[in-house]
């Protein structure tokens, strides 16, 4: 714990002597301004009602420890079946969702799980550095000869599909759908998705799966090489046997979402979060050894993935409250990160705090495979920008992406300097 001195003890509150908006507080229909800044909102809930009732046996967690209790509980299940069943029917989306990896248990989530930190090891992310470096000073070429450039659009949208693109070897002609079926599938998980959006959702993995079902057939008449190529490893197997290709396809989609928005958010987040700082970032200009440090600390400050979900399979104390088996669990990823019980100064940004454990990537068996990816394309992308155009200056308001669970920005326009 490093709880700031200024930080009152922490008592067990009374969620009865809240301000009635917090005692009323959803996830679904946020109070207004919730989605530029959810901060005040989270503060509020970790003051009086840090394990909120979000419906009946639906909870939602917003203190640090009890979210990291919660991750690291053997007991707890990621199977979203239950949970998915109501709002997506028997539907592409279900399938998809309920076969990945992320929302599984084991015995499937242990073989995939182990198939691909197979293949995302050390050795293989530093391999990526040198075409990761090409990418990026390519981008930025280009980006001076952009008319009104936009770090989302022009930049952070551009890098994390080329190196999942890469790790899966999807052929570059095919890749430029790939970004609008990963926004279309993540989307289904907001927290309350209209029609239009579930049939987005649906349509873009019935597209991705023909996709697939043609790349699989080629991979397994030419395959890769299984050191540098996930889907030859996925296709590969390991001692305990194959996925099947179900398991198989529904994971490389996984793989490509996953790895898709969430860093194009570190990225675009990460670099607005600097440009409102504007001392932080001339002091990662004047020492840009701080770029490891300062990459964790937007990632807390600004999560890009704000929460996750559990199911309890036990009874379970939280926070002094006592849940029952079956109880939905909605895991604050972006308040846990602004606990002043584990951060000092939770909404100062500082690019040398240390220590710096935040949740940003999750905790546990289920804790992100890839935080290494990301922190390694945050690193070069944000770091190689700085250093090309140290007076980066903002053009204007960004626009902000108006969902919940994925914090980001759809455009940052900018002037280079
Ligand atoms: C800044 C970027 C990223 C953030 C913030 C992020 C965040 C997360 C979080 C919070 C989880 C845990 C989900 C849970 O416990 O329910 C997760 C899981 C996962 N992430 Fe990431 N991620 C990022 C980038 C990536 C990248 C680049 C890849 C792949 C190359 C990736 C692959 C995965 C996979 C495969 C899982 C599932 C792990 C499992 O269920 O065992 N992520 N990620």
């Amino acid at each position: 714990m490093h709880a700031s001195p200024a930080t009152p003890p922490r008592m067990t509150p009374d969620p009865a002597a809240a301000p009635s908006w917090v005692r009323d507080f959803k996830l679904a229909t946020p109070p207004p301004g919730f989605i530029d800044d959810p901060y005040p909102a989270y503060a509020a809930l970790r003051h009086h009602d840090p394990v909120h009732e979000l419906a009946p046996g639906s909870y939602f967690l917003t203190r640090y420890d009890d979210v990291l209790a919660v991750y690291r509980n053997p007991t707890v299940s990621s199977d979203k079946k239950r949970e998915f069943a109501p709002k997506l029917g028997d539907s592409p989306l279900f399938e998809h969702h309920t076969t990945s990896l992320v929302f599984s248990d084991p015995p499937l989530h242990t073989r995939v799980r182990r198939i691909l930190m197979g293949a995302l090891n050390q050795r293989a992310i530093a391999r990526m550095e040198v075409g990761l470096l090409t990418l990026v000073d390519g981008l930025l070429d280009r980006l001076a000869d952009e008319a009104a450039p936009d770090l989302i659009e022009h930049f952070a949208a551009l890098i994390p599909v080329e190196v999942i693109g890469n790790l899966l070897a999807v052929p570059h002609a095919d890749r430029a759908p790939l970004r609008d079926w990963s926004l279309a599938i993540l989307s289904a998980l907001e927290p309350a998705p209209g029609a239009e959006i579930l049939a987005r959702g649906n349509a873009a993995v019935t597209d991705f799966l023909a996709y697939l079902r043609g790349l699989l057939a080629d991979r397994r008449q030419h395959p890769g090489d299984p050191e540098s190529d996930v889907l030859t490893r996925l296709l590969m197997g390991d001692a305990e046997g194959q996925l099947t290709d179900v398991e198989l396809m529904h994971n490389c989609i996984f793989l490509l979402n996953a790895g898709h928005e969430t860093t194009t958010n570190l990225i675009g987040n990460g670099l607005h979060a600097l440009l409102r700082h504007r001392a932080q970032l001339e002091r990662l200009v004047a020492d840009p050894t701080l770029i490891g440090s300062a990459v964790e600390e937007l990632l807390r400050y600004e999560s890009p993935l704000q929460l996750n979900n559990r199911l309890t399979t036990a009874p379970m104390t939280i926070g002094g409250r006592e849940l029952p088996a079956g109880s939905f669990v909605t895991l604050g990823i972006g308040a846990a990160n602004r606990d002043s019980a584990e951060f000092a100064d939770p909404d100062v940004l500082d690019i040398a705090r240390k220590p710096n454990n935040h949740l940003a990537f999750g905790q546990g068996p289920h804790a992100c495979s890839g935080m290494n990816v990301a922190r390694l394309e945050g690193r070069i992308a944000i770091g190689r920008l700085l250093a090309r155009y140290p007076r980066l200056d903002s053009r204007g308001a960004p626009q902000r992406d108006m969902r919940v669970r994925f914090r980001g920005l759809r455009h940052l326009p900018v002037r280079l300097g």
